[in-house]
Protein backbone atom coordinates (compact mmCIF):
# COMPACT_ATOMS: atom_id res chain seq x y z
CA UNK A 1 0.00 0.00 0.00
CA UNK A 2 1.59 3.45 -1.06
CA UNK A 3 0.71 6.65 1.30
CA UNK A 4 -1.96 8.62 -0.50
CA UNK A 5 -0.54 12.02 -1.60
CA UNK A 6 -2.91 13.82 0.28
CA UNK A 7 -1.32 17.30 -0.42
CA UNK A 8 -1.61 16.31 -4.21
CA UNK A 9 -5.84 15.36 -3.89
CA UNK A 10 -6.24 18.34 -2.36
CA UNK A 11 -4.46 20.37 -5.08
CA UNK A 12 -5.83 18.60 -8.23
CA UNK A 13 -9.12 16.99 -7.31
CA UNK A 14 -12.41 19.52 -8.42
CA UNK A 15 -14.60 18.61 -4.91
CA UNK A 16 -11.17 20.34 -3.38
CA UNK A 17 -11.06 23.23 -5.63
CA UNK A 18 -11.29 26.50 -4.35
CA UNK A 19 -14.04 28.35 -4.67
CA UNK A 20 -14.75 32.21 -5.56
CA UNK A 21 -13.31 34.47 -3.52
CA UNK A 22 -12.24 38.46 -3.37
CA UNK A 23 -8.57 39.12 -4.30
CA UNK A 24 -7.66 40.53 -1.21
CA UNK A 25 -8.14 37.34 0.67
CA UNK A 26 -6.10 35.63 -1.45
CA UNK A 27 -3.29 34.47 1.09
CA UNK A 28 -6.21 34.63 3.66
CA UNK A 29 -8.87 35.58 5.65
CA UNK A 30 -8.45 37.35 9.32
CA UNK A 31 -10.67 38.56 12.35
CA UNK A 32 -9.06 41.60 14.51
CA UNK A 33 -10.93 43.43 17.08
CA UNK A 34 -14.78 42.50 15.72
CA UNK A 35 -13.31 42.90 12.23
CA UNK A 36 -12.80 40.87 9.00
CA UNK A 37 -9.98 41.57 6.97
CA UNK A 38 -7.41 40.40 4.59
CA UNK A 39 -4.66 38.42 6.31
CA UNK A 40 -2.20 40.90 5.07
CA UNK A 41 -4.20 43.64 6.87
CA UNK A 42 -4.64 41.73 10.44
CA UNK A 43 -2.46 42.91 13.17
CA UNK A 44 -2.17 42.71 17.17
CA UNK A 45 -1.85 45.95 19.31
CA UNK A 46 1.86 45.68 20.38
CA UNK A 47 0.88 45.95 24.13
CA UNK A 48 -1.40 42.74 23.80
CA UNK A 49 -0.24 40.31 26.64
CA UNK A 50 -0.53 37.31 23.95
CA UNK A 51 2.32 38.95 22.44
CA UNK A 52 4.33 40.21 25.12
CA UNK A 53 4.41 37.19 27.62
CA UNK A 54 2.83 34.37 25.56
CA UNK A 55 -0.21 34.92 27.57
CA UNK A 56 -2.92 33.49 25.51
CA UNK A 57 -4.65 30.11 24.67
CA UNK A 58 -5.47 29.31 21.18
CA UNK A 59 -7.19 26.35 18.84
CA UNK A 60 -6.72 25.34 15.06
CA UNK A 61 -8.84 22.91 12.92
CA UNK A 62 -8.67 22.09 9.53
CA UNK A 63 -10.89 21.94 6.85
CA UNK A 64 -10.66 19.55 3.99
CA UNK A 65 -13.21 19.08 1.33
CA UNK A 66 -15.33 21.31 2.50
CA UNK A 67 -15.88 19.96 5.71
CA UNK A 68 -13.98 21.28 9.24
CA UNK A 69 -12.78 18.14 11.32
CA UNK A 70 -13.90 17.48 14.96
CA UNK A 71 -15.20 21.15 15.11
CA UNK A 72 -16.93 20.30 18.68
CA UNK A 73 -13.75 18.60 19.90
CA UNK A 74 -11.92 22.14 18.82
CA UNK A 75 -14.27 24.27 20.64
CA UNK A 76 -14.29 22.47 23.85
CA UNK A 77 -10.33 21.89 23.95
CA UNK A 78 -10.44 25.28 23.71
CA UNK A 79 -13.03 26.27 26.03
CA UNK A 80 -11.20 24.24 28.50
CA UNK A 81 -7.95 26.03 28.00
CA UNK A 82 -9.29 29.05 28.32
CA UNK A 83 -11.16 27.87 31.68
CA UNK A 84 -7.23 26.72 33.08
CA UNK A 85 -5.34 30.63 32.25
CA UNK A 86 -8.55 32.28 33.67
CA UNK A 87 -9.44 33.53 30.21
CA UNK A 88 -12.95 34.88 28.92
CA UNK A 89 -13.63 34.33 25.60
CA UNK A 90 -16.04 37.53 24.18
CA UNK A 91 -17.97 34.85 22.30
CA UNK A 92 -19.39 31.38 22.90
CA UNK A 93 -19.46 28.08 20.89
CA UNK A 94 -22.08 29.02 18.67
CA UNK A 95 -20.53 33.08 18.10
CA UNK A 96 -17.26 31.22 17.37
CA UNK A 97 -18.32 28.70 15.09
CA UNK A 98 -20.10 31.34 12.77
CA UNK A 99 -17.01 33.57 12.88
CA UNK A 100 -14.55 30.60 12.19
CA UNK A 101 -17.32 30.45 9.23
CA UNK A 102 -16.96 33.40 7.82
CA UNK A 103 -13.58 33.12 7.96
CA UNK A 104 -13.21 29.97 5.54
CA UNK A 105 -15.93 31.45 3.21
CA UNK A 106 -13.91 34.57 3.05
CA UNK A 107 -11.31 33.00 1.57
CA UNK A 108 -13.16 30.40 -0.59
CA UNK A 109 -11.12 27.74 0.55
CA UNK A 110 -11.95 24.09 0.88
CA UNK A 111 -8.86 23.28 2.41
CA UNK A 112 -8.09 25.27 5.30
CA UNK A 113 -6.15 25.17 8.37
CA UNK A 114 -8.17 27.73 10.82
CA UNK A 115 -6.87 29.37 14.04
CA UNK A 116 -8.34 31.39 16.71
CA UNK A 117 -7.22 32.64 19.88
CA UNK A 118 -7.78 34.75 22.94
CA UNK A 119 -5.00 36.49 24.33
CA UNK A 120 -4.76 38.45 28.23
CA UNK A 121 -4.98 41.48 26.04
CA UNK A 122 -3.60 45.01 25.97
CA UNK A 123 -2.00 46.53 29.00
CA UNK A 124 -4.03 48.33 30.78
CA UNK A 125 -3.47 51.17 33.59
CA UNK A 126 -3.41 48.64 36.70
CA UNK A 127 -1.43 46.25 34.83
CA UNK A 128 -0.65 44.28 38.09
CA UNK A 129 -3.73 43.61 38.00
CA UNK A 130 -4.64 40.26 36.20
CA UNK A 131 -8.13 40.69 36.63
CA UNK A 132 -8.18 44.61 35.02
CA UNK A 133 -7.47 42.86 31.51
CA UNK A 134 -9.91 42.88 28.62
CA UNK A 135 -9.21 39.55 26.91
CA UNK A 136 -9.05 39.75 23.14
CA UNK A 137 -10.09 37.38 20.32
CA UNK A 138 -8.29 37.12 17.36
CA UNK A 139 -8.76 34.71 14.70
CA UNK A 140 -7.43 33.54 10.71
CA UNK A 141 -7.96 30.99 8.09
CA UNK A 142 -5.51 30.24 5.75
CA UNK A 143 -5.28 27.89 2.58
CA UNK A 144 -4.39 24.20 4.52
CA UNK A 145 -0.58 23.20 3.95
CA UNK A 146 1.23 20.37 5.20
CA UNK A 147 3.58 20.62 7.78
CA UNK A 148 4.98 17.39 6.16
CA UNK A 149 4.67 17.73 2.04
CA UNK A 150 3.66 13.98 0.05
CA UNK A 151 7.03 13.61 -0.72
CA UNK A 152 8.11 13.86 3.08
CA UNK A 153 5.73 11.62 4.13
CA UNK A 154 5.82 8.98 1.84
CA UNK A 155 9.51 8.88 2.47
CA UNK A 156 9.02 9.13 5.90
CA UNK A 157 10.65 12.08 8.04
CA UNK A 158 13.94 11.66 9.94
CA UNK A 159 13.55 12.77 13.63
CA UNK A 160 15.88 13.68 16.22
CA UNK A 161 15.36 13.17 20.22
CA UNK A 162 16.20 16.58 21.13
CA UNK A 163 19.36 15.70 23.83
CA UNK A 164 19.39 20.25 24.42
CA UNK A 165 15.90 20.27 25.23
CA UNK A 166 13.54 19.63 27.99
CA UNK A 167 9.57 20.02 27.03
CA UNK A 168 8.54 22.83 29.40
CA UNK A 169 6.90 20.37 32.77
CA UNK A 170 3.00 20.20 32.97
CA UNK A 171 3.75 21.95 36.44
CA UNK A 172 4.85 24.90 34.98
CA UNK A 173 2.46 25.08 31.86
CA UNK A 174 -0.23 22.67 31.66
CA UNK A 175 0.33 21.09 27.92
CA UNK A 176 -3.26 20.48 27.65
CA UNK A 177 -4.29 23.54 27.62
CA UNK A 178 -3.09 24.79 24.15
CA UNK A 179 -0.49 27.58 24.73
CA UNK A 180 2.14 29.94 23.20
CA UNK A 181 5.09 28.04 24.99
CA UNK A 182 6.88 27.05 22.01
CA UNK A 183 10.37 28.28 22.08
CA UNK A 184 11.75 24.76 23.71
CA UNK A 185 10.08 23.15 20.72
CA UNK A 186 11.40 25.74 18.28
CA UNK A 187 14.76 25.62 19.63
CA UNK A 188 14.72 21.89 19.15
CA UNK A 189 14.06 22.22 15.67
CA UNK A 190 17.72 24.38 15.34
CA UNK A 191 18.96 21.41 17.16
CA UNK A 192 17.41 18.85 14.14
CA UNK A 193 18.88 21.25 11.64
CA UNK A 194 22.22 21.23 12.77
CA UNK A 195 22.08 17.39 12.69
CA UNK A 196 20.70 17.14 9.18
CA UNK A 197 16.92 16.16 10.46
CA UNK A 198 13.68 17.14 10.12
CA UNK A 199 11.77 16.85 12.92
CA UNK A 200 11.66 16.49 16.54
CA UNK A 201 10.68 15.05 19.40
CA UNK A 202 11.29 16.70 23.29
CA UNK A 203 11.54 14.47 26.53
CA UNK A 204 10.11 15.64 30.09
CA UNK A 205 12.53 15.72 33.21
CA UNK A 206 12.38 11.99 33.59
CA UNK A 207 13.94 10.99 29.78
CA UNK A 208 9.70 10.31 29.12
CA UNK A 209 8.95 10.89 25.66
CA UNK A 210 6.57 14.13 25.71
CA UNK A 211 5.49 15.54 22.39
CA UNK A 212 7.08 17.77 19.67
CA UNK A 213 6.83 21.37 17.17
CA UNK A 214 3.05 21.18 16.71
CA UNK A 215 2.60 17.32 17.16
CA UNK A 216 2.08 14.16 19.24
CA UNK A 217 4.42 10.96 18.78
CA UNK A 218 3.44 7.57 18.60
CA UNK A 219 5.21 4.23 17.54
CA UNK A 220 4.50 0.91 16.89
CA UNK A 221 5.84 -2.48 18.28
CA UNK A 222 5.01 -5.92 17.41
CA UNK A 223 1.78 -4.50 16.36
CA UNK A 224 0.68 -2.60 19.44
CA UNK A 225 0.25 1.43 19.00
CA UNK A 226 2.31 3.34 21.93
CA UNK A 227 1.82 6.97 22.95
CA UNK A 228 2.76 9.41 25.79
CA UNK A 229 -0.34 9.66 28.84
CA UNK A 230 1.49 12.86 30.09
CA UNK A 231 3.08 16.00 29.00
CA UNK A 232 1.65 16.41 26.21
CA UNK A 233 -1.52 18.21 24.53
CA UNK A 234 -4.53 16.11 23.85
CA UNK A 235 -4.28 16.67 20.62
CA UNK A 236 -6.95 15.75 18.58
CA UNK A 237 -5.68 14.25 15.43
CA UNK A 238 -3.97 12.00 18.27
CA UNK A 239 -7.47 10.92 19.82
CA UNK A 240 -8.40 10.12 16.21
CA UNK A 241 -5.73 7.72 15.83
CA UNK A 242 -6.28 5.87 18.97
CA UNK A 243 -10.06 5.59 17.47
CA UNK A 244 -8.83 4.36 14.08
CA UNK A 245 -6.30 2.26 15.50
CA UNK A 246 -8.78 0.49 17.86
CA UNK A 247 -11.42 0.05 14.52
CA UNK A 248 -7.96 -1.56 12.67
CA UNK A 249 -8.15 -4.00 16.23
CA UNK A 250 -4.74 -2.61 17.12
CA UNK A 251 -3.90 -2.94 21.02
CA UNK A 252 -3.43 0.71 22.26
CA UNK A 253 -0.86 1.76 25.05
CA UNK A 254 -1.29 5.05 26.69
CA UNK A 255 1.49 4.76 29.35
CA UNK A 256 4.99 6.73 29.89
CA UNK A 257 7.51 5.93 26.88
CA UNK A 258 11.05 6.74 26.77
CA UNK A 259 13.36 7.37 23.75
CA UNK A 260 15.12 3.90 23.85
CA UNK A 261 11.81 2.15 23.38
CA UNK A 262 10.97 4.81 20.46
CA UNK A 263 14.73 3.98 18.49
CA UNK A 264 13.74 0.58 18.73
CA UNK A 265 9.94 0.59 17.94
CA UNK A 266 8.63 -1.11 13.91
CA UNK A 267 7.26 2.20 12.79
CA UNK A 268 6.36 5.42 14.36
CA UNK A 269 4.77 8.68 13.28
CA UNK A 270 3.34 12.20 14.28
CA UNK A 271 0.38 13.32 14.77
CA UNK A 272 -1.20 17.03 14.31
CA UNK A 273 -3.92 18.85 12.78
CA UNK A 274 -1.73 20.50 10.30
CA UNK A 275 -0.74 17.62 8.80
CA UNK A 276 -2.22 14.68 9.42
CA UNK A 277 -0.57 11.38 10.31
CA UNK A 278 2.82 11.79 9.51
CA UNK A 279 4.81 8.84 8.96
CA UNK A 280 8.65 8.68 10.61
CA UNK A 281 11.59 6.79 8.76
CA UNK A 282 14.88 7.19 11.59
CA UNK A 283 14.89 8.33 15.02
CA UNK A 284 18.55 9.99 15.85
CA UNK A 285 19.89 7.99 12.20
CA UNK A 286 18.34 4.55 13.02
CA UNK A 287 15.96 3.07 10.77
CA UNK A 288 12.97 2.20 12.19
CA UNK A 289 12.23 -1.54 11.26
CA UNK A 290 15.51 -1.93 9.39
CA UNK A 291 13.84 -0.39 6.24
CA UNK A 292 13.73 2.64 4.66
CA UNK A 293 10.08 4.36 4.54
CA UNK A 294 6.73 4.41 6.39
CA UNK A 295 5.64 1.12 8.24
CA UNK A 296 2.26 -0.88 6.63
CA UNK A 297 0.12 -0.01 10.09
CA UNK A 298 1.47 3.70 9.92
CA UNK A 299 0.62 3.82 5.86
CA UNK A 300 -3.05 2.09 6.98
CA UNK A 301 -3.68 4.43 9.37
CA UNK A 302 -2.37 7.44 7.17
CA UNK A 303 -4.69 6.51 4.36
CA UNK A 304 -7.71 5.38 6.32
CA UNK A 305 -7.36 8.97 8.18
CA UNK A 306 -8.00 10.69 4.86
CA UNK A 307 -10.21 8.50 3.60
CA UNK A 308 -12.31 8.73 6.44
CA UNK A 309 -12.47 12.42 6.54
CA UNK A 310 -13.47 12.99 2.99
CA UNK A 311 -16.15 10.62 3.34
CA UNK A 312 -17.43 13.06 5.77
CA UNK A 313 -17.02 11.28 9.10
CA UNK A 314 -16.84 13.85 12.22
CA UNK A 315 -16.97 16.60 9.40
CA UNK A 316 -19.30 19.59 9.64
CA UNK A 317 -20.33 21.23 6.35
CA UNK A 318 -18.52 24.73 6.00
CA UNK A 319 -21.50 27.29 5.68
CA UNK A 320 -20.37 29.20 2.44
CA UNK A 321 -23.69 30.84 2.42
CA UNK A 322 -23.94 29.98 -1.56
C1 LIG B 1 2.43 21.23 21.24
C2 LIG B 1 1.46 20.48 20.37
N1 LIG B 1 1.31 19.16 20.54
C3 LIG B 1 0.47 18.43 19.76
C4 LIG B 1 -0.27 19.03 18.75
C5 LIG B 1 -1.21 18.19 17.88
O1 LIG B 1 -2.55 18.45 18.24
P1 LIG B 1 -3.74 18.37 17.18
O2 LIG B 1 -3.77 16.98 16.68
O3 LIG B 1 -4.97 18.73 17.97
O4 LIG B 1 -3.43 19.36 16.11
C6 LIG B 1 -0.16 20.41 18.57
C7 LIG B 1 -0.94 21.08 17.53
O5 LIG B 1 -0.64 22.19 17.12
C8 LIG B 1 0.71 21.16 19.40
O6 LIG B 1 0.84 22.48 19.26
Amino acid sequence: MNITRAANVMLTDPSHARLEYAPEFDRGSAYINGTFCSIDEASVPITDGGFMQADAAYDVVSVSKGLFFRLEDHLERFENACKKFYLRSPYDKNETTEILNKLVTLAGTREAYVWWAVTRGPTPANRTDPNSYNNRFYAFAVPYRFIASDEQRERGLDLLVSKRYVRIPPDSVDPTAKNFHWMDLKLSLFEAGEQGREWTVLCDAHGNLTEGPGVNIFFIKSGKLFTPDSGCLEGITRKTTLELAAELGMPVHVKPVTADELRAADEAFLTSTAGGIMPINSVDGIILGGENGPGALTTKLHNLYWSRRWDGWLGTRVNYGR
